[in-house]
């Protein structure tokens, strides 16, 4: 974990891909346990090839390690592990991104997986604290036809899941090929977000309100391209589930202190903080709070407004989200 100083305030932490938690040490102790091996001498090495040009360059790379996750105990301690350092950041509630996809092209059923997962988000409210939610994302570019074999696939256990996401590889895969099994989660009852606008234009950013009818967008930060987007976003107060260290991980920005989050929040727009990646991008949650403050200046009050908006976009009732305020 970085050691960084990490802000006490309580956050909803609301854009994090479990499979994205999963830290080194623990990949190379999984890799043992499931008999693996893994094309890395060693942990640092690992880590030393965490040095990514693009969003596809890290895919690549998050897909690969995804090998080492097996078994349901394998999901049920990744997301131990993560509840865990979340807690030690602040993280009250937390909605967890899980790729199904990304495990069942590996012969590992999608039950293994939300049942793994499930055993730890169950027990996060008295070990952790915590409160969660589950979102399933589909993979934008896999098929219009595999996300909903997938869909299909958990409909069993859709009393589990909160909400439907879209991610992966951006451009190229508009979130209109995904019309149909977001309408299906809908009459379904989840919520549903997408990335959209991360390496993506603002196009798909429209695409995702007008065809997919999200509730949240997730990064959104090239919406800023767009005039007459901002003011949708702002008069309608969609939520954008931003990541700042993972946009200068990914180069969508070159260095923090041009991260356009000041720029959004003067701008009216509905934005929360949120780590996205952490094992990969250094940092969790409270990180990428201590590192916007450094980074741009950003004082008690604009942190305070960041944490309050991450409740206020969470999928809770308003009881719950009372007692958050
Ligand atoms: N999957 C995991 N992290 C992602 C990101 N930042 N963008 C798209 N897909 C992802
Ligand atoms: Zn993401």
């Amino acid at each position: 974990m970085s050691d960084l100083p990490t802000p006490s305030i309580p956050t909803a932490e609301l854009h994090l891909h479990i499979e994205g938690t999963l830290e080194p040490e623990l990949a190379f102790a999984l890799a043992q346990r499931n008999g693996i091996s893994l094309p890395y001498a060693s942990e640092d090495e690992l880590r030393g090839a965490y040095s990514f040009t693009d969003l596809q360059s890290f895919l690549n790379l998050y897909y690969a390690l995804m090998a080492v996750l097996r078994t349901e105990d394998d999901f049920a301690e990744l997301a131990h592990a993560y509840l865990a350092r979340a807690r030690a950041q602040g993280v009250r509630h937390a909605e967890i991104f899980f790729d199904p996809q990304a495990h069942t092209v590996r012969g590992v059923s999608i039950g293994t997986v939300i049942d793994g997962l499930s055993r730890a988000l169950d027990e996060a409210p008295q070990t952790y604290g915590i409160t969660t939610r589950l979102i399933m994302c589909f993979l934008r570019d896999e098929s219009a036809q595999s996300a909903l074999t997938t869909f299909e696939a958990a409909r069993p256990w859709l009393d589990r899941i909160a909400a439907v996401g879209l991610d992966s590889a951006e451009v190229g895969n508009p979130p209109s090929k995904f019309r149909e099994v977001f309408e299906r989660a809908r009459d379904a009852g989840l919520k549903c977000v997408a990335h959209a606008g991360e390496e993506g234009p603002p196009g798909y950013v429209w695409e995702a309100l007008d065809v997919l009818g999200v509730d949240r967008i997730d990064h959104g930060v090239r919406c800023l391209e767009d005039a007459d987007l901002v003011a949708r976003l702002v008069a309608e107060q969609v939520p954008l589930t931003v990541c700042p260290l993972s946009n200068v991980r990914l180069r969508v920005h070159e260095r923090l202190a041009d991260h356009p989050l000041r720029e959004m929040l003067t701008a009216g727009l509905l934005v929360t903080v949120n780590s996205d990646d952490p094992a990969y991008f250094g940092g969790y949650v409270g990180d990428n709070y201590t590192a916007v403050r450094d980074a741009l200046g950003l004082d008690g009050a604009t942190l305070r407004t960041l944490a309050r908006n991450s409740f206020l976009a969470a999928f809770i009732d308003e009881e719950t989200r009372a007692g958050y305020l």
